[in-house]
């Protein structure tokens, strides 16, 4: 007895819904990737995924193979064959207001409506959206798609580690209405890791919405504590890394999240509490998030403190030094640049009249589009090569695992600002290196 294969549709094939479209087929179901971008739907459907997520590429070309993963830039295509349809477009930041620009979840929203959405569809909303966006859509859907039903199911899924949390999620939130069907037909998409233990949390709208952004902004708060105390450390000689040691060891704190360095960035948490704060402006409720102004002020001068401490090193001023930059990515595993720390450092050092030479595994395609003044090499011992003083700025593994007595001959001054704290200070000191970062005390 074989139950009928589900029709799922994933509207916008960024990074969220290229990873949930890949992962819907992996799990058996019959998949429609829809994008407005046709060269995007066109590369994924040759099976090139268009950004670096470790794992992905290798998915999409089987489930391609396998028959159940499709793509389309069409609407009606996905209406006409899908019985579930999953928003992943994406809700970028308003420049004017901070607050979240919704039109590409309108769009979607009546794209579908257009396109003839049938009665017993299912829309699933997994866009970060701010409160009140899904009782709007749903009301949307009730006027012009009359027996269509809405969710609210948000994603937690890490850049760099997102076919593991897709297909192993920490937990899932549904937020429903209740006595429609809505529940049932996620928990039979989810069945999978819901059978492996992933627990469920059925809710309703805005407390599905809030989930989302309020995991995010704990996250940014755990980082901008830590990044605080690193300036506590600083005046006081005290040393944020075995701070942070021993604060973990408190199974209430946790060791996670608590990496002091040059902060936070990407695409999601700098813009997710900055729109938190001005939805509860909106909302009159302002004041009660209005510590995430701190978290994001301390997050700022993360990245000017680190400018700051290689300006010292270099004995006042980067004019016309060689400066050596690892790392251009938001973080490792990734080519995300999206408001990446260590471009923003970088920048900051040419602006100051450095050199300012920059490495990185995999996000120098995306840095050279939108950093074109800075210049890029290929390999860690070219971006060194003359350095008077070299940045580690994104925690790739292949810079954790540097040796340091053999870069030591290519450089002409052996500096070192680790600003992820992932070097043993220890060791580089041996091999002749002066090491500095935030947080902690000069040897
Ligand atoms: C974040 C959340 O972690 C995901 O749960 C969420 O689903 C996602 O946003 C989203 O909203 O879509 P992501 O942006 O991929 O995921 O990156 P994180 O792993 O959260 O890292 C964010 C930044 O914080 C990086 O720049 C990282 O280097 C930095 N970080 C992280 C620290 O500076 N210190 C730490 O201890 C941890």
């Amino acid at each position: 007895s074989t139950s009928p294969v589900l029709h799922l549709s994933v509207i916008g094939t960024g990074y969220l819904g290229a990873t949930h479209a890949v992962c819907m087929a992996e799990l058996g179901f019959e998949v429609i990737g829809v994008d407005i971008d046709a060269t995007r739907t066109q590369r994924l459907a040759a099976g090139e995924v268009p950004f670096f997520e470790p794992g992905l590429e290798g998915l999409l070309r089987k489930n391609l193979e396998a028959g159940r993963l499709t793509f389309s830039s069409s609407l009606a295509e996905a209406v006409d064959r899908a019985e579930v349809h999953f928003i992943c477009v994406g809700t970028p930041q308003r420049p004017d207001s901070g607050a979240t620009d919704l039109r590409h979840v309108e769009a979607a929203t009546n794209g579908l409506i257009a396109a003839g959405l049938r009665p017993g569809t299912l829309v699933v909303g997994k866009s970060t959206v701010p409160t009140g966006t899904a009782a709007r859509l749903a009301g949307r859907l009730a006027a012009g798609a009359p027996g269509a039903e809405l969710a609210w199911n948000p994603e937690f899924l890490r850049e760099g580690s997102a076919v593991d949390d897709t297909l192993r999620p920490d937990r899932l939130v549904f937020g429903v209405v209740p006595g429609g069907t809505a529940e049932a037909r996620l928990r039979t998409v989810y069945a999978r890791t819901i059978k492996e233990g992933t627990p469920v949390i059925v809710t309703d709208f805005v407390t599905a919405e809030i989930v989302k952004v309020a995991a995010n902004a704990f996250l940014a708060t755990k980082i901008s504590f830590i990044n605080a105390m690193a300036e506590i450390c600083d005046m006081t000689g005290g040393d944020v890394t075995e701070l942070a040691a021993a604060l973990a060891h408190d199974p209430r704190i946790g060791p996670r999240f608590l990496q002091a360095g040059i902060g936070f960035g990407g695409g999601c948490l700098p813009k997710d509490i900055r729109a938190f704060q001005a939805r509860a402006d909106e909302l009159g409720v302002g004041s009660a998030l209005a510590f995430l102004t701190e978290v994001d002020a301390v997050n700022t001068r993360a990245r000017t403190r680190t400018v700051a401490l290689a300006t010292k090193a270099l004995g006042g001023s980067p004019t016309g030094r060689m400066v050596a930059v690892l790392g251009a990515a938001f973080k490792p595993n990734s080519d995300d640049i999206r408001d990446s720390p260590a471009l923003d450092v970088a920048t900051a050092l040419h602006r100051a009249g450095g050199h300012v030479s920059v490495y990185d595994p995999a996000a120098i395609p995306n840095a050279r589009i939108h950093y074109p003044y800075l210049h890029y090499t290929d390999s860690v011992i070219r971006a060194v090569a003359g350095a008077e003083i070299v940045l580690v700025l994104t925690e790739w593994s292949e810079f954790r695992e540097i040796d340091p007595a053999a870069l030591r001959p290519h450089v002409s001054r052996p500096i070192v600002i680790d600003g992820r704290h992932v070097l043993d200070p220890a060791v580089w000191r041996d091999a002749g290196w002066i090491y500095h970062a935030l947080g902690r005390p000069l040897a």
